[in-house]
């Protein structure tokens, strides 16, 4: 049963204009501001910018393990979350909207559980990490809001900040990726770690580096393909989870 939800905003998403309550939520990993945003119908949904106010911190330094424990603590039970990423699909052009299902992992520093053996080991089941209940709301939800998803998309996870090299864009090619971003793990990792039902959409900012010859990353590209689409699914979002 959806009990309480929230939006988790990434690179370019950073609030939603409606009436807003800031929180600040004090966890045992630190502390984080949210926004309570109040509906017309009473209900509220949580709003939380990954990289901070103003897109202060980097995806390598950012505080997942608070981020995601303030969620659980305002008693979230399912999350939309937003990324850019980049594409090395040939189908997935810049701008377009891709539901993540699957990653592959290559992030090298961050701490990416909850359980840290205190109580017993534990090991989570991954074998679907991304909330199907969610991703199936999109799908039948989009066309209303003149939001054309370009299909699934397996996500590699790099640890940045630097963007990726043509060899491992190659490789990750190779693996099986579709689209590539520097924040997804251990974010779905550590909401599936808490029993919260996560799902991703990813805004298509770039073509990934070497992918197409001539194309490099730009960066007020990647501004622009987020904007074009943010303010349309914010509305989904809305409207998916208040009903
Ligand atoms: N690589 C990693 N992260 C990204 C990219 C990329 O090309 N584009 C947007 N986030």
């Amino acid at each position: 049963m959806i009990k309480r939800v929230a939006i988790i905003g990434g690179t370019g998403v950073y609030g939603i204009n409606s009436n807003e309550i800031i929180l600040n939520i004090k966890t045992i990993y630190g502390q984080v501001e949210v926004n309570i945003i109040k509906l017309n119908n009473d209900k509220e949904i949580v709003f939380l910018p990954r990289h901070g106010k103003g897109h202060s911190t980097p995806p390598h330094l950012i505080n997942y393990r608070a981020n995601m424990m303030a969620l659980k603590e305002l008693s979230v039970t399912h999350i939309y979350s937003t990324c850019a990423v980049g594409s090395l699909n040939e189908n997935y052009d810049i701008g377009d909207i891709v539901i993540i299902n699957d990653f592959l992992d290559f992030t090298k520093n961050r701490i990416n559980t909850f359980f840290d053996g205190d109580d017993g080991v534990k090991h989570t089941d991954m074998s679907d990490p991304y909330c199907s209940y969610l991703r199936n709301k999109v799908m039948k939800f989009s066309s209303d809001y003149d939001i054309n998803i370009k299909g699934n998309a397996v996500y590699a996870c790099t640890e940045g900040p630097r963007f990726e090299t043509s060899a491992e864009i190659k490789m990750y090619g190779f693996m099986g990726a579709d689209v590539v971003g520097m924040t997804n793990v251990p974010e779905v990792v550590l909401a599936k770690e808490l029993g919260m039902c996560y799902s991703a959409i990813g805004i298509i900012t770039n073509w990934c580096t070497g992918f197409k010859k001539g194309e490099d990353i730009v960066l007020h590209e990647i501004a622009s393909s987020i904007e074009k689409n943010k303010i349309k699914l914010e509305k989904m979002f809305i409207e998916i989870l208040s009903g």
